[in-house]
C-alpha cells in the first residue's frame, strides 16, 4: 500500500520506517530540515536501539522517501499523523498546534475514500473535531493509539501487544478499520489482540493507559516515602505485592519517578480536558501521582547533600545518567537532569555523564558540566549519584570506582547497583525508599 506518514519524531520515523520494512511504499513528512535530512541519508535523528539498522535495509529497499513539502503525500491512500502533542507553556494542558497543522496540511492531498490516521496523544474529542475536515473532502478519519517505549521502539511497533482502533459509526468506518487490517496484515497483526472501538474510547484508551503506568510508579514511590519513615525496604516491599498476579511487578520500580515525553505531559493535559468537561474530579488524583513524583526529585538532592554532609556548595558530584530512562538520549522531562541542574544550582560542582544523551543534554541544560568518560565524572568525586539505570552504571566494579573518586558515597536514584557488593567494598550506600 501507499501510505505517508506526517511528523518524524520517535513515533513517526518508526512507525515510517517499520511500515516499509512491512513492504508497504512509505512518504515521510517532516517540517525540520535536519530530520530530513539525516533520514533521507539513512540517519536515525536520536538514538533508538535497532533503527539505525533497520532504516539502512529499508532505504537499500528504496520504500521510504522523505520529505518536507507536505504535496508529497498525494496519491497515498492511508495518512498516519504522528506529530507530537506536547505540554502548553500557559497551563497543563496539550498543544494541538501541530495536529491541527498536520490535519490541515494533508487536506488539500486527501482523495475521497483516503484514510487519515491519527496516532498522536490527544485530548479526548480532537478527533470528532478533526474529522469535520477530513470528511469534507470524503476521507475518513479514525484514532489508531500507539504504545510504543523509547528504547524497545522497534520491536513495539512491529510486535504490538494490542491494536486498537477508534472508527466512526458506520459504512466509512467499517471501511476504514478494513483499510487499517490491511496495513497490519500479517505477520505484524498475526495473533495480536484487535479492539475497534468509537474514536472517544480510542482517543481515551491512550491516556488511560500512561496514567495507569505513571500511577502505579507513584504508587511504589509513595510506598517509598513509608519506608524512608518506617525503617523499611522499598524493593523488597515491591517484589512481595508484585507477585500477586493481580498486581504483578512491572513498573514497581521505586526511584527517582517518570519522566520522558509522555507520561507527564499525558497525565496534565488529561487533568486539563477533564476539567473542561466538567470532570476533574474523576481525574484529581493524578495531581497527587504527578505531587510524588516531584517530591522524588527533590528527596534526591535532600539525600545527595547528606551524603556530602550536609552542604552541596562546592562539593565535587558525578551523575551517572542524564537520559529518562536507559536506551533512549531523550532529555525531555528526565528526572536525573532535574536533578542535577538542582544540585547545581545549590552549589555543587557537578559533571554529567551519560552513554548517549550528553548531546542532547548540554542542549538543554547548558550550564552543566559534562563528560563522554564515566572515569573522568568519576575523578575525584565526593558523591557518585546513579540517576539513569544504564547496564553500563548497574554493572560498575565498586572497587574499581572506588579507586577513582575522593569518597566512596554512592547514591542509587533507581534501586538498580547491588548493595552487598557495594557495601562490602566499603561504600556508604544510600538509596530511596531503603533504609
Ligand atoms: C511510555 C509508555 O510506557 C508507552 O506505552 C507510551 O507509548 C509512551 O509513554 P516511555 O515514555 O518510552 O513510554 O517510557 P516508560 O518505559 O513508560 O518509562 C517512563 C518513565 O517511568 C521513565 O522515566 C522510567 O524511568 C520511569 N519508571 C518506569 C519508573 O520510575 N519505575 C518503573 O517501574 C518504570
Amino acid at each position: 500500500m501507499r501510505i505517508s506518514v506526517v511528523g518524524l519524531g520517535y513515533l513517526g520515523a518508526v512507525h515510517a520506517t517499520s511500515m516499509a520494512s512491512l513492504g508497504h511504499d512509505v512518504v515521510g513528512v517532516e517540517v525540520d530540515p535536519a530530520k530530513v535530512e539525516a533520514l533521507a541519508l539513512g540517519k536515525a535523528p536520536f538514538y533508538e536501539p535497532g533503527f539505525d539498522e533497520l532504516l539502512t535495509r529499508v532505504q537499500a529497499s528504496g520504500r521510504l522517501a522523505v520529505a518536507a513539502d507536505p504535496s508529497a503525500v498525494a496519491g497515498c491512500a492511508v495518512h498516519f499523523v504522528c506529530v507530537g502533542t506536547p505540554q502548553r507553556a500557559d497551563s497543563l494542558a496539550a498543544d494541538l498546534r501541530f495536529v491541527d497543522a498536520a490535519v490541515a496540511s494533508l487536506v488539500p492531498h486527501l482523495a475521497p475514500g483516503d484514510v487519515v490516521v491519527g496516532k498522536s496523544t490527544v485530548p479526548v474529542g480532537t478527533a470528532a473535531r478533526l474529522a469535520e475536515q477530513v470528511e469534507a473532502v470524503g476521507a475518513t478519519l479514525v484514532w489508531n493509539p500507539e504504545f510504543l517505549r523509547e528504547g524497545h521502539a522497534v520491536d513495539d511497533t512491529l510486535h504490538p501487544d494490542r491494536i486498537v482502533y477508534g472508527v466512526p459509526a458506520g459504512a466509512a468506518g467499517q471501511r476504514a478499520a478494513a483499510v487499517l487490517d490491511e496495513v497490519y496484515a500479517a505477520p505484524l497483526a498475526d495473533g495480536v489482540p484487535r479492539i475497534v472501538t468509537d474514536l472517544p474510547t480510542a482517543e481515551l484508551v491512550k491516556v488511560a493507559a500512561n496514567s495507569f503506568l505513571a500511577t502505579k510508579i507513584s504508587f511504589i514511590n509513595a510506598m517509598a516515602e513509608l519506608c524512608e519513615v518506617a525503617g523499611g525496604d522499598v524493593t523488597q516491599l515491591a517484589d512481595a505485592i508484585g507477585h500477586d498476579v493481580r498486581i504483578g511487578r512491572r513498573f514497581l520500580n521505586a526511584g527517582l519517578g517518570f519522566g520522558g515525553g509522555c507520561l507527564p505531559k499525558d497525565i496534565r493535559a488529561f487533568m486539563a480536558r477533564a476539567d473542561e468537561l466538567g470532570a476533574g474530579e474523576a481525574v484529581a488524583f493524578l495531581a497527587e501521582v504527578d505531587g510524588i513524583n516531584n517530591r522524588r526529585r527533590r528527596r534526591t538532592v535532600e539525600l545527595a547533600a547528606e551524603v556530602v554532609g550536609g552542604d552541596l556548595a562546592g562539593r565535587r558530584v558525578a551523575v551517572l545518567g542524564a537520559a529518562f530512562k536507559p536506551e533512549s538520549d531523550d532529555v525531555r522531562d528526565s528526572p536525573a537532569l532535574d536533578v542535577a541542574e538542582r544540585l547545581a544550582a545549590a552549589g555543587a560542582l557537578v559533571v554529567v555523564t551519560d552513554p548517549q544523551a550528553v548531546g542532547t543534554a548540554r542542549a538543554r541544560a547548558p550550564q552543566l558540566t559534562y563528560t563522554h568518560d564515566v572515569t573522568e565524572a568519576l575523578d575525584g568525586a565526593e558523591a557518585v549519584l546513579v540517576l539513569t539505570e544504564w547496564r553500563q552504571y548497574r554493572e560498575l566494579d565498586p572497587e574499581q570506582v572506588g579507586r577513582l573518586v575522593a569518597r566512596r558515597a554512592v547514591l542509587d536514584g533507581r534501586n538498580a547497583l547491588d548493595r552487598a557488593a557495594w557495601e562490602s567494598a566499603g561504600w556508604t550506600y544510600r538509596a530511596l525508599g531503603r533504609s
